[in-house]
């Protein structure tokens, strides 16, 4: 039985608005192309935050505060795509969406980075202010998370302040159509190639990144 390839996309607003709006569209757009499509959103995670332990930075294995983060991170690893969509707040991705991206990664995905070689998008919906750089953010947590990145042309940034705005900024939703469909295009590419060889084209290292390096330099290095 073929399994259908998925893209799972992470909502970080604190609302069902414009972000969610726009994550429709893409859903639909997947659907075109026979990819499943799921999202989490952020605000009905339990999240406890990263923890007054500090041990962070010199552990070898994943936190063990008990929160939705491990099942979340577990619905991410079985996507062919992963996408970060973030609302713009402050300047910058949203509180919630820092904090997935804190304790997911810190927490969780720094050991064996389980999001290596899938195929990763970024949108930023804001009013105006700063959109490129929030997006810039989350492209920077993908590529922390080894994911691939396929250039699509301008930034994937939507425009909208009040809910159903956003998905009426013609020039943004182009941008987001043209980033999943090269998305689409790589996942498939991909597909083909670990069919043909019966192994993936970028190696995976098995290799916890954090074990094996002596404490004090954990410790120095953060
Ligand atoms: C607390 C807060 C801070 C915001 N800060 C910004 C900002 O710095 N720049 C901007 O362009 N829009 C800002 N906005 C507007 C949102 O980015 C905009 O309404 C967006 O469409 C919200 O997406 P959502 O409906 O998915 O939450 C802010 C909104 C909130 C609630």
């Amino acid at each position: 039985m073929n399994i259908r390839p998925k893209i799972v996309a992470v909502n970080g607003s604190i609302r069902d608005g414009n972000t969610a709006e726009v994550l429709h569209e893409v859903g639909l757009m997947a659907a075109r192309r026979g990819l499943d499509f799921e999202v989490v959103d952020v605000r009905d995670l339990r999240m406890l935050g990263t923890g007054t332990c500090g041990d962070c930075n010199s552990r070898t294995s994943a936190c063990t505060r008990e929160d939705d983060l491990p099942a979340a991170v577990r619905r991410l690893s079985e996507a062919a795509g992963v996408i970060f969509a973030s609302p713009v707040q402050g300047f910058g991705i949203s509180g919630l969406m820092q904090t997935f991206i804190e304790r997911a990664g810190v927490c969780h995905m720094r050991y064996e980075r389980p999001l290596t070689n899938k195929v990763g998008g970024a949108i930023a919906v804001a009013r105006r202010y700063s959109s490129t750089e929030s997006w810039s953010h989350l492209v920077a947590n993908l590529l922390l998370n080894r994911m691939i990145l396929v250039g699509s042309g301008f930034p994937a940034t939507v425009h909208g302040l009040h809910p159903g705005e956003a998905v009426k900024d013609e020039e943004g939703m182009a941008n987001v159509e043209r980033m999943v469909e090269r998305m689409i295009d790589m996942i498939e590419l991909l597909a083909a190639h670990r069919e043909l060889t019966g192994r993936d084209p970028l190696p995976v290292s098995a290799a916890n990144e954090r074990a094996g390096i002596a404490f004090e330099t954990l410790r120095g290095r953060g």
